[in-house]
């Protein structure tokens, strides 16, 4: 006997009321449930890991911030809080989910989310009437992203920045900066201990003399 139609749709109501329940934390966990390789982590980023990660930026110097794999905002509010009032920050997620969430939940008129992918970032910003970010943060698992698509995307940011800006990366294996070491001249370093779980953080630069800014 087939089930009715009241009991095919209860699971998705209980899974729609505990994610209703936790907030963001239970729509990033859905994420999670529903791609986890792409997601790549169950809890958002913490507080104290976002003022890390933020804490070299020159936030007079930004007028466009981008942030790759912004999940449900953990860093879009810390960031919006610090961008000066006519700067901008593009967020780009291949999730609709997250995406339809950020639209919903940041009413900011310098805020503008994007459903699409980091490997894309130049299209996505010439749309947005910009040459160059002056900053870009990423929270994708590289490490586990499909085979290619790291190093595309490592290579179209360096191209995306402007000299002088800075790719900032979160990340739970050292093996990020193998993904930033073919294009970037300067690479610093950091761990954050507090945070579930502990990450690297890396602050690459494109300094003007890499390697391909002399080709
Ligand atoms: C670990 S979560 C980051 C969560 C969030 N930034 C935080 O701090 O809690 C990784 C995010 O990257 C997104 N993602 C995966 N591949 C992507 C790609 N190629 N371009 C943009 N976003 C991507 C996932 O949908 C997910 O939202």
């Amino acid at each position: 006997m087939s089930p009715s139609k009241a009991e095919t749709r209860r699971p998705a109501r209980l899974v729609d009321r505990i994610v209703h329940t936790l907030g963001p934390w239970g729509m990033f966990l859905k994420g999670f449930v529903k791609h986890p390789v792409m997601v790549g982590s169950i809890i958002p980023s913490s507080d104290t890991l976002i003022n890390h990660m933020l804490s070299k930026v020159d936030w007079d110097k930004v007028d466009l911030f981008v942030e790759y794999g912004p999940g449900v905002g953990t860093f879009c509010r810390p960031v919006l809080e610090r961008l000066r009032g006519d700067a901008a920050l593009i967020a780009i997620d291949t999730n609709p989910d997250f995406i339809d969430y950020l639209k919903r939940d940041i009413a900011d008129s310098r805020f503008h989310p994007v459903l699409g992918s980091a490997a894309d970032v130049e299209a996505i910003i010439r749309a947005h009437g910009f040459d160059h970010a002056d900053q870009i943060l990423s929270g994708l698992p590289f490490s586990t992203l499909p085979p290619g698509v790291g190093p595309a995307i490592a290579a179209a940011t360096h191209r995306a920045l402007r000299p002088g800006g800075t790719f900032l990366v979160y990340q739970f294996r050292k093996r990020a900066r193998d993904f930033l070491e073919p294009h970037f001249g300067q690479i610093d370093d950091g761990f954050e201990w507090w945070n579930a779980p502990p990450c690297y953080l890396f602050w690459a630069t494109r300094t003007g003399s890499d390697s391909e800014d002399q080709a």
